[in-house]
């Protein structure tokens, strides 16, 4: 008989190939492949997640309040988020805040300060939008919700002492994996604009931020993830990439398997490393081209940090 393939093993296979790991194979296989214990409880902790209305986020709220945690819900939609504070009950506060608009994300940041008690926030909300379209300061909506919202929140938030271990969690894409971080292409414009390709720059950039961020950080300090759920079947999918989601229907994760990943480095004690890209409870490579591969990675993160602070301070935040 041979050596039965090890944890490493089967993972690396796995990863390897785009479909086995993205689908819902990766999580069937490597839950029982890297023996996945269920993470541990979250009793006393508070969890501040947006885009909790729909698909990812609605699943990993709902997961983090069956381990006790406190859920602050963020979202647009008032009905989804009525509906949540119906299914939270004490444990559960619904916010409604657009992230689009940066006079919602400094009302967010300010509320999320005075909260007693803040230990995780989970940046999930985001979309893949089919036309060019700006927010009330002019920007770009896939830059501003994805990449300038979060880094706004994570400024303010830093500043405040209501945290005591803060672990600060980046929803990705593994579609970052298709472009290379550029800061000149970051902001889309309306000409030739591409909702993938703009999409795809700033899930890549938020990889870059969470690393720069990390850099940053005092020893002892937040921790910042970024992770990828995979492929999902969301409502957001659905309607943005109907016919991928047609296609790719038997292949695709439920939300709770694309958001475990997230649902773990909240939860899971000790706290992971931070600064890096994980998938499926494992650290995952940031590129797997070379073609993205850039000559200074570190530079490329100050660059970004110092780029968004610029934004930040022309807009006066
Ligand atoms: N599903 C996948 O396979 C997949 C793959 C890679 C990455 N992701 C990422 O996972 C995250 C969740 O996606 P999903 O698939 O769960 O999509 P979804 O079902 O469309 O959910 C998106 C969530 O984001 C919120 N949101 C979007 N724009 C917002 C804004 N301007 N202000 C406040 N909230 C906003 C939505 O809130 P309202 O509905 O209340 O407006 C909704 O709760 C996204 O960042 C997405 O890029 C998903």
């Amino acid at each position: 008989m041979g050596t039965p393939l090890g944890r490493g093993t089967v993972d690396r296979l796995l990863e390897a190939t785009v479909v086995g790991s993205f689908s819902r194979l990766g999580p069937l296989v490597r839950q029982h492949s890297n023996d996945w214990s269920d993470v541990t409880s979250m009793v006393g902790r508070t969890v501040l997640v947006t885009g909790a209305t729909s698909g990812l986020g609605r699943a990993a709220a709902a997961r983090f309040l069956q381990l006790g945690a406190n859920v602050v819900a963020v979202g647009r939609n008032e009905s989804a988020l009525e509906e949540l504070r119906r299914e939270g009950g004490e444990q559960l506060l619904a916010w409604r805040f657009d992230l689009s608009d940066l006079d919602d994300v400094d009302r967010l940041a300010h509320q999320a300060k005075h909260l007693n008690r803040l230990d995780v926030i989970l940046h999930n909300a985001g979309a893949l939008l089919g036309s060019y379209t700006t927010t009330p300061q002019g920007l770009e909506t896939t830059f501003a919700v994805h990449v300038l919202a979060p880094y706004a929140m994570t400024r303010v938030l830093g500043r405040s002492d209501a945290a005591r271990e803060r672990r600060v969690i980046f929803m990705t894409s593994g579609g970052m994996y298709t472009q290379r971080f550029d800061l000149a292409t970051l902001e889309a414009t309306r000409e030739g604009y591409r909702g993938t390709t703009a999409y795809a720059r700033a899930k890549r950039a938020q990889v870059v931020l969470v690393a720069a961020l990390q850099d940053r950080e005092p020893v002892g300090g937040r921790r910042f993830y970024a992770v990828h759920p995979g492929w999902a079947a969301t409502p957001g999918v659905a309607s943005s990439l109907p016919a991928f989601n047609v296609l790719t229907r038997p292949l695709l994760r439920t939300p709770d398997q694309g958001a475990d990943g997230a649902v773990w480095l909240a939860a899971t004690d000790p706290a992971p490393v931070g600064g890096g890209l994980w998938l499926d409870r494992e650290q995952r490579p940031v590129h797997r081209t070379k073609k993205t591969v850039t000559a200074d990675p570190k530079a490329d993160g100050a660059s970004l940090v110092s780029y968004l602070d610029a934004r930040l301070a022309e807009l006066g935040f």
